[in-house]
């Protein structure tokens, strides 16, 4: 399903209104509609699942939101006006992966920033091909699609931009303290409810199109996620009061925007001191792990391309792409 602007833009001014009547012709002033167009709108919002009552010769009035938390008007007018992103939702009930859908959307269309959420993926994938388990209603799973003006070489500090843009939606909606991982994996008592995964289509001079997907387990419990053979991961809100799946994206998508745009401004600058506090790996002895082979030593930084530096008994090693163990967890794990 698509959001389309006029729905998104009379769900903000019914919910700004605060359960007062909005008048049918402020509505059309302010977002320069028809009655009629008004009054499809409505119709649009309560196909989506609000309830809305027209009051005779006064207006329209929000009585509920839907009960589903990924409506895409919903979302769409959780995001700040002032951020370009998340215009174009949709929302699928189950796809292979947002990741492809986001970039066969995406690809047709001009726009920046457009959004692909699922309730489930039968096929999600995770980086090194691995498998990305998305039962329905369960997590989170999302794909932004964007054209970032940037070498194909500093793809990198999207994915740590990504991983920020979470950390800091998560503490904005649930108040929740995470931890991140290089470079991107986010823990919750030191284990994975949150995977990130960046795939971008380049020229040698510069990325044409980047798709970054994100994966967050809500509400599998510790069981239901063993018996999937995720002994060692976690759900943000399992055994807890549950999280609002469409707050949650719509603090992700604003905020991923922003970090992106600093990116673009100050060339990484402000993201890298940020992410250089903000990571549980630095400082840690760790354990990487690519496709070639294992190293061990100290996480002593992180390089100007995102990379993760680490301190062997050799000299120093740079990682672009790895996966990282943390040998020493410690309480910025938690
Ligand atoms: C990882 O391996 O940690 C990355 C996991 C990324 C999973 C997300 S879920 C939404 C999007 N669609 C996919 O198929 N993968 C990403």
């Amino acid at each position: 399903m698509k959001s389309r602007h006029a729905t998104v833009q009379l769900c903000r001014l019914l919910r700004e209104s605060e359960g007062n009547i909005v008048s049918g012709g402020h509505v059309s002033r302010v977002l320069s509609l028809s009655r009629q167009a008004v009054w499809k709108a409505v119709r649009d919002l309560e196909e989506e699942g609000f309830v809305v009552d027209s009051v005779p010769q006064k207006g329209y009035i929000l009585r509920e939101l839907p009960s589903n938390d990924l409506s895409p008007s919903l979302i769409g007018s959780l995001i700040s006006p002032e951020c370009p992103w998340g215009e174009e939702i949709h929302v699928f009930q189950s796809i292979p992966s947002t990741q492809e859908a986001a970039k066969r959307i995406g690809r047709q269309s001009q726009t920046d920033g457009l959004v692909v959420i699922a309730e489930e993926q039968t096929n999600g994938r995770g980086r090194r091909d691995r498998v990305w388990i998305s039962p329905r209603g369960t997590g989170l799973y999302f794909s932004v699609f964007f054209r970032p003006r940037m070498l194909p070489g500093r793809l990198q500090l999207i994915n740590l931009a990504a991983g920020l843009a979470v950390r800091d939606a998560i503490g904005a909606v649930c108040g929740k303290p995470v931890s991140l991982k290089w470079p991107n994996d986010l823990l919750y008592g030191g284990r994975k409810f949150c995977g990130i995964l960046s795939e971008a289509s380049s020229d040698p001079e510069r990325i044409r199109d980047c798709s970054t997907g994100i994966g967050i387990n809500i509400s599998l419990t510790r069981e239901q996620l063993a018996v999937r053979g995720l002994e060692n991961a976690a759900s943000l809100g399992a055994g807890t009061e549950t999280v609002h799946r469409g707050s949650l994206c719509a603090a992700v998508i604003e905020k991923f925007y922003r970090l992106a745009a600093d990116l673009a401004n100050d060339g990484g600058y402000s993201l890298l001191s940020r992410y250089r506090e903000e990571c549980s790996t630095i400082g840690k002895n760790v354990s990487v792990l690519t496709e070639e082979d294992a190293f061990s030593g100290r996480a002593a930084g992180i390089g100007d391309n995102g990379e993760l530096l680490v301190e062997g008994k050799d000299g120093i090693r740079s990682f672009c792409a790895a996966d990282v163990v943390h040998a020493t967890p410690d309480v910025k794990d938690r």
